[in-house]
């Protein structure tokens, strides 16, 4: 069997749920009106503290930047029986550091957040091939920055527009558009993200994005394309199209792509299938502490993941969760909420537009859904061309009632909550 091991400081079963309902606090006109995460500094902060990282270097007190004790940066994580260990040698038992930095700051009135992970899991993963590398006896790292959660009436792309004039950052208008838009592994290319967001990224210490094995050589990833963010436990959160141009979960043949491929992943739902990177590419239960992140089992040989990934990631979601939640950030500095709204139910596909994405308030927000392309489909705002269906998957977003967003908007995002530590 396998044996799991982590030095989880804040995370103990006796530990209270600490919830913040910053809705509570911020709303003083009506409890039916939306209190999104904003783009201030102490939301950025609030957000990045009820996540998992393993430095937080602008943080005061001592055991809340270095939330696995003493000045320690990384966090240690052991599993057994995962075959190669991120340090490219096979053995039963792997240990390998965690990293991942997180700090907010303000300039200018701009909020601004960076992030610094080697993209390595606190839990076991399991996979057949490509096992991710990035920790010796010590770690790499990618790192991105961005501003925080521009309002999409800030960005360049929206210059001129009046308020009564819709905005989308994405349009999507015929079947060529939306399977471009949603079934190209590499839509989400840096360049394309609204040139008032200013990202940047990099390896290591290096100020740019480029390879270099003898510098780094357990980094792996070529570029950041396939990269659409960064879940609250550090992991990459890919593309809902893979290396061939399908949803790794329900592959479908469509245009001249007649060949379904459908990636192996393992009970957690996370993936290696290329550059020895780990990522999700829709909702893990594992990005909370629950007790599938002890074993290195394939979904294959889990009932219930095998039956259904669908029913298995709603199972293993922790009851704490099941309300609106950030899970992580997009590479264009927004927000990625859980799969469930305020009132307990599963977004549906009315809730969001074509990328996957929906405003709170005046901020634009990306959630996780139980359909294609499961977290951040393209950059948003998008429009709902909701006659279209991205050819390269069986499980599409398939708004057919449009009546249903105005009926559960309001209820649905009222109260948007941190959660500081669970069980
Ligand atoms: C997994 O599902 C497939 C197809 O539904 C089935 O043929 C197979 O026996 C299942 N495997 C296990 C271990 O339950």
């Amino acid at each position: 069997m396998s044996t799991f091991r982590t030095n989880q400081r804040f995370i103990s079963k006796s530990a209270a749920i600490a919830l913040i309902a910053l809705g509570l606090i911020k709303s003083t006109v009506s409890r039916n009106e939306a209190t999104p995460i904003t783009d201030s500094l102490k939301d950025c902060n609030m957000m990045i503290r009820s996540f998992e990282g393993t430095y937080y270097p602008t943080f005061s007190a001592s055991n809340d930047i270095y939330p696995y004790g003493g000045t320690q940066r990384f966090e240690v994580v052991t599993c057994s029986n995962l075959g190669v260990c991120p340090d490219t040698v096979s053995r039963t038992t792997c240990s390998w550091q965690r990293y991942y930095s997180l700090q907010c700051a303000e300039n200018q009135g701009q909020t601004s957040i960076s992030a610094y992970t080697n993209s390595l899991p606190n839990h076991c993963y399991w996979g057949t091939q490509y096992q991710p590398y990035g920790s010796r006896n010590e770690f790499s790292y990618y790192s991105f920055s961005f501003k925080f959660n521009l309002p999409p009436r800030q960005t360049t792309g929206a210059t001129g527009l009046t308020i009564n004039q819709a905005y989308y950052q994405t349009t999507v208008e015929s079947q060529a558009d939306i399977d471009l838009a949603l079934c190209d592994p590499n839509w989400a290319r840096t360049a394309i993200i609204d040139g008032a967001i200013s990202n940047t990224e990099a390896l290591g210490s290096q100020q740019s994005w480029t390879i270099n094995t003898g510098a780094y050589p357990l980094l792996r990833l070529p570029s950041s394309d396939q990269i659409v963010g960064i879940s609250r436990n550090g992991v990459f959160i890919f593309s809902g199209a893979n290396e061939n141009g399908y949803d790794s979960f329900f592959p479908q043949a469509y245009g001249v792509n007649q060949n379904p491929v459908k990636n192996e992943f393992d009970h957690c739902l996370g993936l290696q299938n290329t550059f020895n990177t780990y990522r999700y590419v829709m909702f893990s239960p594992c990005m909370y502490d629950i007790s599938l992140r002890k074993e290195a089992v394939p979904c294959i040989l889990s009932p219930s993941c095998n039956a259904s990934v669908i029913d298995h990631a709603q199972l293993y979601a922790p009851r704490q969760i099941k309300t609106v939640l950030p899970i992580g950030f997009a590479k264009d500095g927004r927000v990625i909420y859980g799969p469930y709204r305020q009132d307990g139910n599963l977004w549906q596909p009315c809730d969001v537009d074509v990328c996957n994405g929906r405003m709170f308030g005046d901020f634009y927000g990306y959630v996780a859904t139980m359909f294609h392309p499961y977290m951040v489909g393209c950059w948003g705002p998008g429009n709902s061309p909701n006659k279209l269906t991205a050819g390269c998957t069986a499980n599409p977003r398939l708004c057919t009632q449009a009546t249903y967003v105005n009926n559960f908007m309001a209820a649905s995002v009222f109260g948007i909550l941190f959660l500081f530590a669970l069980f």
